[in-house]
């Protein structure tokens, strides 16, 4: 019998490939070639899986030229690349990652929250560019990470998680939104407080963004939610681009109504708009919350073994629309 045909959309570890190979009929991108819509369709002509990493985007297009097509793996836990109504509309399974990257997530998030509010890149580029001369009083003073309120918006796996760092770690008080409660036992772990969104934004110090992107989350911070934030809180955005409206933050650092942000993602990326190049007070990192190398290599592991479970025995560990 022949094998299944999968379709490896970028580069990834070898022995990710190798897995496959057991399995399937492979045809992968391992030169990271940029591909077209245009290649990727043709490409993805008589496969039946394809293992794609959050970039590709899976619509009604591809799935109507596509009709062999029963997997999407990613190796991700966002999943807003694919259009989860045509892919069930055409019988196609969409699988993530999550889980294995809680930790690892929740991490970066918090790094990122320490490095925006005690002003470590731009202090960094201070020093490189030999500006360092003397010791000054108010030279790169920041705001406070222990004993601060911090605000999550977006309280999933992520999110608690980097809510537990906050609580237990750094003493900070916690309140968080989300589209529901946690229930109390979730609650006393974080030890943090349900609040409004509006209260969250007046009363945070520092806010977290882990909210899945959708048309509903689009721009869930904006010029009228900034306006609400203190003038020396941060914001961090872990989430997805498009949660924040980019255009409105940069003019929002540049005028100092919030002290920082730091953003792993962007609208539009791998752009980033132009003027958040040219504020000193944001830290910009390229959508690395998850990279450590044992996190990428479960991602990978998790999507495979769903286009293995799915195409061999009718049966995936991490479907979106089972
Ligand atoms: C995810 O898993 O969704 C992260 O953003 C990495 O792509």
């Amino acid at each position: 019998m022949s094998k299944p045909k999968v379709l490896v959309a970028r580069a990834i570890f070898p022995e990710t490939i190798a897995r496959l190979e057991a399995h399937f009929e492979v045809e992968s991108n391992q030169t990271d070639a940029a591909w077209s819509k245009a290649d990727f369709i043709a490409r993805m002509q008589g496969k039946q899986g394809v293992f794609t990493t959050g970039t590709e985007r899976i619509d009604g297009e591809l799935l109507d030229a596509c009709p062999e097509l029963k997997i999407c793996a990613n190796m991700a836990v966002g999943y807003n690349n694919f259009d989860v109504d045509a892919m069930t509309a055409h019988g196609v399974l969409g699988t993530n990652a999550p889980d294995v990257l809680t930790e690892t997530t929740a991490d970066f998030g918090f790094a990122l929250l320490m490095a925006t509010a005690r002003r470590i890149a731009e202090s960094e580029h201070f020093l490189r560019a030999g500006q360092w001369t003397k010791w000054a009083y108010d030279m790169f003073s920041g705001s406070d990470i222990h004993g601060s309120t911090l605000g999550i918006i977006g309280m999933g796996r992520i999110g608690q998680g980097i809510a537990k760092r906050g609580a237990h770690g750094f003493g900070m008080k916690v309140i968080y939104h989300n589209r529901s409660r946690l229930d109390a036992s979730q609650e006393a772990e974080c030890k943090a407080s349900y609040v409004s969104k509006e209260e969250l934004l007046k009363t945070a110090d520092h806010v977290v963004l882990v909210v899945p992107y959708s048309p509903a989350s689009h721009h869930t911070i904006g010029a009228a939610e900034i306006a609400l934030m203190k003038p020396t809180a941060t914001l961090i955005n872990i989430a997805r681009g498009g949660i924040v409206d980019d255009a409105a933050l940069a003019v929002a650092l540049r005028e100092r109504r919030i002290a920082a942000a730091g953003l792993d993602v962007f609208e539009g990326e791998p752009k980033v708009h132009p003027d958040l190049l040219t504020v000193s007070n944001v830290v910009l990192t390229p959508h690395i919350a998850s990279a450590t190398v044992p996190t990428r290599r479960a991602m990978a592991d998790l999507a495979t073994d769903n286009l293995i479970g799915f195409l061999t025995q009718g049966k995936a560990l991490t479907p979106v629309n089972p």
